[in-house]
C-alpha cells in the first residue's frame, strides 16, 4: 500500500482550484478566506496537510485543549519557521501581543497560504476567531479553514463578518466511481477487477477512509491467496474491513 499519497479525487481537484482562485484574486478588492468542509473521512485533512507540505504552505491543526494563548504561540512559531528564523524565540505577554507579532510578520507578504485544520475547535473561542479574522483583514495571506459538515453554519453563527468575508466554499463530497477507481489504481499494490470497485463503492459509501481500510484488507487477502488481481471470487465478505 502506498502511504501518504494524495490521489486527485474530484474533492482534491476542487480544493486545489479554490486555492489557485484565492491566490490569484484581485488583492485590493478581495480578502483571501476559504472554507473546506464536509462529512468525516472524505479526505479533508489529507488534502490540507499534504498540499501544505508540497507547496510550502503553513499548516496548523487545532486541538481540543488549545487556548487562545497556545494558539497564538504555535502560530507565531510556525510563521517564524516559515520565514526561516533560525530558532523560535519564546514568546512573552498576552495572547493578543503574541498574535500581533504574527500579523506584523505576515503584513505585506504575498503568496502566503495558511491552512487551519479542525477549525471547529475555534468556534468556542471568540479570541481565536478574532485573531484569524485579523490575519484575513490585515494581511494578504490566503487563509484556508478546514472543518466539519456544519462548519459553514457555525461560522455564520459565531461571527457574521466571517461569513461575509469567506469568498470560497468547498464541500468535500462522497467519492464517485471514477474517484474510487483512481484510489484503487494508485494506492493499492493489488489490481482490483471492476466488480470490486462497484462493491467498494456500495460498501464504503464513498468514504475514502473506509475505502483505504478495505484496500488494506484486500491486499492482505491477495497476499495470502498469492494472487495479483482481485475479483469477487476472492472476496470473503466477512474479512474485508
Ligand atoms: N486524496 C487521498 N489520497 C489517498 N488517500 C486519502 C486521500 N484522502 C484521504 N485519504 C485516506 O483517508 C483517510 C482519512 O482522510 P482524512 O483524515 O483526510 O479525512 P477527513 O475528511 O479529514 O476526516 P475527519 O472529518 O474525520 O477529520 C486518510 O488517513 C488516508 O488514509
Ligand atoms: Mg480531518
Amino acid at each position: 500500500m502506498k502511504e501518504l499519497s494524495l490521489v486527485k479525487t474530484n474533492n482534491v481537484i476542487e480544493a486545489e482550484k479554490m486555492i489557485t482562485y484565492l491566490l490569484n484574486r484581485p488583492l485590493t478588492e478581495m480578502v483571501g478566506l476559504g472554507l473546506i468542509y464536509g462529512q468525516p473521512g472524505l479526505g479533508k485533512s489529507r488534502f490540507a496537510r499534504q498540499t501544505a507540505i508540497r507547496n510550502d504552505y503553513i499548516y496548523l491543526r487545532l486541538e481540543s485543549t488549545m487556548t487562545a494563548k497556545s494558539f497564538s504561540i504555535q502560530l507565531l512559531q510556525l510563521v517564524q519557521r516559515h520565514f526561516g528564523y533560525p530558532s523560535f524565540m519564546p514568546a512573552r505577554g498576552a495572547a493578543n501581543d503574541i498574535f500581533r507579532k504574527t500579523v506584523d510578520l505576515l503584513k505585506n507578504q504575498t503568496n502566503i497560504v495558511l491552512v487551519i485544520d479542525e477549525i471547529d475547535y475555534a468556534f468556542k473561542s471568540k479570541k481565536m476567531l478574532g485573531a484569524i479574522r485579523d490575519i484575513v483583514d490585515e494581511t494578504l495571506t490566503v487563509v484556508i479553514l478546514v472543518g466539519m459538515t456544519d462548519a459553514r453554519e457555525k461560522l455564520l453563527q459565531a461571527d457574521m463578518h466571517y461569513f461575509d468575508r469567506c469568498n470560497f466554499f468547498c464541500e468535500f463530497k462522497e467519492l464517485n466511481t471514477d474517484d474510487i477507481k483512481l484510489v484503487c489504481d494508485e494506492v493499492s499494490s493489488v489490481k482490483v477487477k471492476p466488480e470490486i470497485i462497484r462493491f467498494l463503492q456500495s460498501k464504503t459509501r464513498g468514504n475514502i477512509r473506509k475505502l483505504v481500510k478495505s484496500l488494506y484488507s484486500i491486499e492482505n487477502m491477495a497476499t495470502n491467496l498469492n494472487i495479483t488481481e482481485f475479483g469477487l471470487e476472492h472476496l470473503d465478505k466477512t474479512t474485508v474491513a
